[in-house]
């Protein structure tokens, strides 16, 4: 754990030719979840910004291990293997440490374990979707993973979510909290969904986008990818729930 100050900064008015507008009719949700009136600005309540504290305590040893940590002892789960790791970082590159980090994302044929899942694409035994870590000194961190698959969404006639991992980050306590969505270098899918087209500027999509890491691959085993996560500043990561700013 780090003793350092946390880091507030000063805010930054979001870009909105980078950001996405909160109304763009062809992703269909973004109807009803977008302001209907005049945003307001509230400042964070003190148990907001000082609320509970994460520790690597509470970590549990598999939780950076989505390959086993649904797996029966001995087995793992079915799919491409890989790292997913970088940095979390601030304004200015410097990097945010202690920050928890959850992900959550569909198994290798595109299915989540959901009751209200829809998709035909069999569940793995062996999967759960979910992890979580925390970022080290330096702002970085490392989880290991199946690729996931694309999924069919019920949205305009015959729309897929290319391959993506959700991603939470926590900053000092429960209501500093940014989602976000990374995608996988090379992937056409990615130009073909509306959640993505909402986004107007290209080079913000591209930010969302994870390079392939071929340095960091593991010989026989896993393939890398690079995502680093910018959490203020005029070049932030696009994040879902906050597109008044951060
Ligand atoms: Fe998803």
């Amino acid at each position: 754990m780090s003793n350092r100050k946390p880091e507030t900064g000063a805010f930054f008015q979001r870009d909105r030719q980078w950001h996405p507008p909160a109304y763009t009719p062809d992703y269909k949700t973004s109807v009803v979840r977008s302001p209907q009136r005049a945003l307001l600005s509230l400042d964070s309540t003190l148990s907001e910004i000082t609320g509970p504290v994460f520790g690597h305590s509470l970590l549990g040893e598999l939780d950076d291990d989505l390959i086993h940590n649904f797996a029966k002892p001995g087995e793992s789960a079915i799919g491409q293997r890989i790292i997913v790791h970088g940095r979390v970082v601030d304004e200015r590159g410097v990097g945010v440490a202690s920050a928890l980090l959850e992900f959550w994302q569909a198994n290798a044929g595109g299915r989540y374990r959901h009751k209200r899942e829809g998709y035909l694409a069999p569940l793995d035994p062996n999967f759960g979707g979910c992890g979580r870590t925390i970022t080290d000194e330096d702002g970085y961190y490392r989880f290991r993973t199946v690729k996931p698959g694309a999924y069919p969404w019920p949205n305009g006639v015959n729309d897929w979510r290319p391959a993506h991992i959700h991603f939470s980050v926590f900053g000092h306590g429960f209501a500093q909290r940014l989602i976000t969505q990374m995608y996988f270098e090379g992937d056409p899918m990615i130009w073909q969904c509306p959640i993505v087209k909402s986004i107007p500027d290209k080079a913000a999509i591209e930010q969302l986008i994870a390079a392939l890491d071929r340095q960091n691959t593991i010989p026989m085993d896993a393939r890398a990818y690079k995502f680093d996560i910018v959490l203020r500043g005029r070049r932030s990561t696009l994040f879902e729930n906050r597109l008044e700013g951060n």
